[in-house]
């Protein structure tokens, strides 16, 4: 059976904060969740994008300010999150950035690990506190099929990358990093025996305004036409996010994309990862280079050794 969202349980009573629910991916995700009922909290940089994007989907939406290519916007974010909540069911680390123009974030990180993965890193320590007891909670980290292009994680090296900056292997180590810090962040709840589990996600191929705002120009025909072809609209390439965040089957650990030619459209099915995703020490690594760069350490997250299981990748 294709998964659909007429198969999503009702989410009334559910709390949902989704990061760059301002367009595309993250839009159609806001949505899916407001029209079952969740109250949702758009997580967007631009408050005026954010606020339109509120008004669009209609339900119980409200809109965070939060820039993730900054760690004190994050802090503010987290803040008055807590201030207007005290209980979250639902964390979608969706909003993301491909092949801009090499800028350091606000903390001097190259661009896509720093609002890729630092911005949601920090973003998810800061909040997990309102949902480690929160039966059924779940933390959904977006990543890509471009995963596959890193051969390995981050490294320090990368993460302040000037000279030498390729954009597409910088996406890729990004995206990788997302997988890894999903599966990272599922070893250490299930490790502290918290109500939550993480999952993880992948779109696919969808018409965006990430293939659009900052794409260098030569990219631009290349990705229409692959995207016409493969891809699907950004209501589709949602379902695997969906589906990771509230089909009461997918465990924790899992990892979801589409299930159509190559993974590119479909429906949300279980994906495939690389080898590089699974390496666990490597995982342990990035978590603890991530805790170093951006201050944020999980409350009750114990070390892990690297000689434990990996998660396993299910859905029931
Ligand atoms: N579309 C695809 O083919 C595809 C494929 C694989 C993976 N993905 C992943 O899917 C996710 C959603 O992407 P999309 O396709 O929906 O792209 P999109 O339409 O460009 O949406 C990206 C969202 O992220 C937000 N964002 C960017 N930088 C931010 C920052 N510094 N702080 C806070 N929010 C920020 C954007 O906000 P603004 O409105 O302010 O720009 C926007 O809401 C991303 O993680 C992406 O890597 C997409």
């Amino acid at each position: 059976m294709v998964w659909s969202t007429a198969e999503m349980p009702d989410q009334s009573g559910r709390t949902a904060l989704v990061t760059g629910a301002s367009g595309g991916i993250g839009l159609e995700t806001a949505r899916a969740l407001a029209d079952r009922g969740a109250r949702v909290v758009l997580a967007c940089r631009d408050m005026e994008r954010g606020l339109a994007a509120a008004a669009r989907i209609g339900g119980r939406t409200e809109v965070v300010r939060v820039d993730l290519a900054s760690l004190d916007s994050v802090r503010d974010a987290a803040l008055e999150v807590r201030r207007r909540i005290d209980r979250l069911d639902l964390l979608v680390n969706n909003a993301g950035v491909m092949f801009p123009a090499y800028r350091r974030t606000e903390d001097g990180f190259e661009p896509h690990f720093g609002v890729n993965h630092l911005g949601h890193f920090a973003l998810t320590g800061l909040l997990l506190g309102l949902m480690r007891d929160v039966p059924g909670s779940r933390v959904v980290t977006v990543a890509s099929l471009a995963h596959r292009v890193a051969v390995a994680g981050p490294v320090p090296a990368d993460v302040r990358t000037a000279g030498g900056y390729r954009s597409v292997a910088a996406y890729g180590r990004s995206k990788l990093a997302n997988l890894m810090f999903a599966r990272e962040l599922q070893c250490r709840l299930a490790d502290a025996g918290a109500e939550t589990v993480s999952v993880a996600a992948h779109p696919g191929l969808s018409a965006t305004g990430l293939w659009h705002d900052e794409a260098p120009a030569w990219l631009r025909p290349v990705s229409s036409a692959a995207l016409r072809w493969l891809g699907q609209p950004a209501a589709g390439a949602a379902l695997p996010t969906l589906r990771a965040a509230t089909d009461p089957l997918v465990q924790g650990g899992a990892y979801l994309g589409p299930g159509g030619m190559s993974e590119c459209h479909g429906g949300a099915v279980p994906a495939r990862s690389s080898w590089a995703s699974r390496d666990v020490i490597a995982q342990i690594r990035l978590w603890e280079l991530s805790q170093e760069l951006t201050g944020v350490r999980y409350a009750r997250d114990a070390a892990r050794r690297a000689d434990r299981q990996p998660v396993v990748e299910a859905v029931r």
